[in-house]
């Protein structure tokens, strides 16, 4: 099996599931014309996400990693009247990116872009904004990522939903001595949640565009 043909069938079923979006391909080529690097989700994967949103019913969304904004604009699309996410982003430029397309894409009342970096950002949110979340999304920085979930359990509810990106990283997850940060990161995240009885968790492997990669979806018990 190769990545082409993951790539391919990939593609194959982006065009019988995921119809064509103005405002998101804007979003994308907008993006990729400010120099920013293109690690967004898939369409495909940002379909995913709309839709565990939609399952979640999610009216408060937490997002860790920004970028240009479109995971963000795909989530925000999945809420009711009066929803709301909230997105962190550390990179000023990224962050200017993304409020832009999240103004074009009508979205600048319902998004709310923090600068800064989100250990620094999260404990000011717990203060200003103390009703819980939904539905977290979590994908910035991999060093960090355990730490984003203890926040993600602080601003949580019972079932509040965590999804975490890019876990298996072309399966260097399993290299206990890979001197990558990311991967660190990725194994300490996964020995954190095996050790966390408040939440339901399960991980799997993902192929596609994006080549071989994975997520863990959490529910908080
Ligand atoms: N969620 C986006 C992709 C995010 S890429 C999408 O799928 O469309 C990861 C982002 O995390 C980058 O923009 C990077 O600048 C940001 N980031 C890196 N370190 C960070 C930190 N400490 N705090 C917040 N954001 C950070
Ligand atoms: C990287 C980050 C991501 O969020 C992603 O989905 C893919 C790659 C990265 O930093 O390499
Ligand atoms: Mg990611």
């Amino acid at each position: 099996m190769t990545s082409e043909r993951w790539t391919e069938v990939d593609a194959y079923l982006s065009e019988a599931l995921v119809p064509s979006d103005l405002q998101l391909e804007t979003v994308r080529a907008a993006s990729r014309e400010a120099g920013l690097p293109e690690i967004d989700v898939s369409p495909m994967q940002g379909k995913f996400l709309h839709l565990l949103a939609v399952i979640q019913g999610a009216r408060r969304i937490l997002e860790i990693g920004t970028l240009g904004g479109y995971s963000t604009i795909w989530l925000a699309k999945a809420l009711p009247q009066g929803g709301r996410i909230v997105t962190l982003e550390a990179s000023p430029k990224h962050a200017a990116v993304a409020t832009a397309n999240i103004a074009r894409a009508g979205c600048d009342r319902i998004i709310r872009v923090i600068v800064g970096r989100a250990l620094e950002t999260l404990p000011q949110l717990a203060q200003t904004e103390p009703e819980p979340f939904d539905f977290i999304f979590i994908d910035a920085n991999k060093e960090d990522t355990a730490a984003y979930f203890d926040w993600a359990l602080k601003l949580s509810r019972p079932g509040t939903l965590i999804v975490v990106d890019n876990v298996v990283r072309k399966g260097a997850l399993v290299e206990a001595s890979n001197p990558d940060p990311a991967v660190q990161g990725m194994r300490r995240f996964i020995e954190r949640i095996a050790n966390e009885p408040r939440v339901i968790a399960s991980g799997l492997q993902t192929v596609g565009a994006k080549g071989y990669d994975g997520f863990v979806l959490a529910r908080v018990k």
